[in-house]
């Protein structure tokens, strides 16, 4: 082991020791310390999302947080190059953000389902439907559909960017249980319309919006692949096993599982829950590998997860795939112009709101 493979063994095992088997800490700590070094070389940053798997988590990220945390973090970068271990939306937002520098994401299958389930089409038929309705869209959108909106939101600002456009109606897209969590929240009336037939723009053009109702929000049907999975029945069977148990769930979960949880938050939400309040177990309704990266954190908290349910496309960064794309320069992310400045005023907007 060189010697700054063994720094990073020592700081690794300092917070992984109970988490990850040393054998397999001692062959991640080599890559990591190999990752630093070129990180270094190239004038690069390391954003990871709180999803990244512990060893990789406590290792190479310069930042480590949620999708807006991340965002504002790419926003504000010096380095040549951003590295980007989340997922290909959280990468386009970077170089939305950032349009001079070169961003990375290691995996070309890192996509994510909630992105994958609109389309820019969609959305221009949407507003053709309801002819001068605000569109938010959230950030797990690809950047064509970004383009196309008036603000973007996170699971951390959905309310504060809503109240922000100070209209009776609002298109929220493209995450249906986000969008009802948010309904649910600020008391307002969420409809999901089929694309066919439109409906007639009188109902919805000056003086319509009466009629379809004043303080509607217009979903569409996208579902996160993981949050979607957890279910009410779930909640019970750990409450029965566990009754001091304290819940937290993902927005992106049904209003039925987070109106049964005790807390419902973005990821940096959750951990700071988790950080700042005592209970003897917690549940996490998310990506796994957060259960891991906040029980490194918090020896002295037990952390229960469902871990059967896994993002397959976060899972796809490793850390080997993150060395290679330091020496190789890959996956570049380009966002063609026009769309790129178009997606950054929604996205900009949104992060001036906080
Ligand atoms: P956060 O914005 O809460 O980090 O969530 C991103 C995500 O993809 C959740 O599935
Ligand atoms: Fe997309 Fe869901 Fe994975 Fe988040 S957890 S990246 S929303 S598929």
């Amino acid at each position: 082991m060189t010697m700054d493979a063994q720094e990073m063994y020592l700081k690794m095992k300092a917070r992984l020791e109970k988490i990850v088997p040393d054998v397999e800490l001692r062959y991640k700590a080599e890559l990591a310390a190999q990752i630093i070094e070129l990180k270094r070389e190239k004038n690069a940053v390391i954003l990871g999302h709180n999803y990244m798997e512990p060893a990789l988590y406590y290792s190479i990220p310069d930042f480590v947080g949620d999708s807006l945390e991340l965002s504002r973090k790419a926003a504000q970068t010096d380095k040549d190059i951003i590295v980007f271990c989340g997922v290909k939306f959280m990468a386009e937002t970077a170089k939305i953000l950032n349009p001079t520098k070169t961003v990375l994401l290691p995996s070309e299958k890192a996509g994510c389902s909630l992105a994958a389930s609109i389309t820019a089409e969609d959305v221009r038929a949407l507003k053709r439907q309801f002819p001068g309705v605000p569109v938010v869209t959230y950030v797990n959108t690809y950047a064509d559909v970004k383009a196309e909106s008036d603000i973007c939101c996170t699971s951390g600002n959905a309310k504060a960017v809503v109240n922000s456009l100070k209209s009776d109606m609002v298109i929220f897209l493209p995450d249906e249980y986000l969008a009802s969590n948010v309904a649910r929240e600020m008391g307002k009336r969420i409809i999901f319309p089929e694309p066919n037939p439109p409906i007639p723009p009188f109902l919805v053009g000056k003086g319509g919006a009466g009629r379809i109702g004043k303080g509607t929000m217009i979903g569409w049907r996208g579902r996160c692949e993981v949050h979607e999975k957890f279910t009410v029945e779930d909640i019970k069977a750990v409450r029965q096993q566990f009754p001091e148990v304290v819940i937290l769930s993902h927005p992106e979960c049904s209003p039925e599982v987070v109106a049964a949880s005790d807390f419902s938050g973005s990821t940096g939400a959750m951990i700071r829950y988790v950080e700042q309040t005592k209970a003897p177990q917690y549940l996490l309704l998310t990506e796994c590998a957060m259960g891991d990266n906040i029980a490194a954190a918090n020896p002295d908290k037990e952390m229960l997860r469902l871990c059967s349910v896994r993002c397959p496309h976060m899972n796809q960064i490793t850390l080997e795939d993150t060395l290679d794309a330091l020496k190789l320069n890959r996956y570049v992310i380009e966002v063609p112009e026009d769309i790129s400045r178009r997606a950054y005023k929604a996205v900009e907007r949104m992060i001036a709101i906080g």
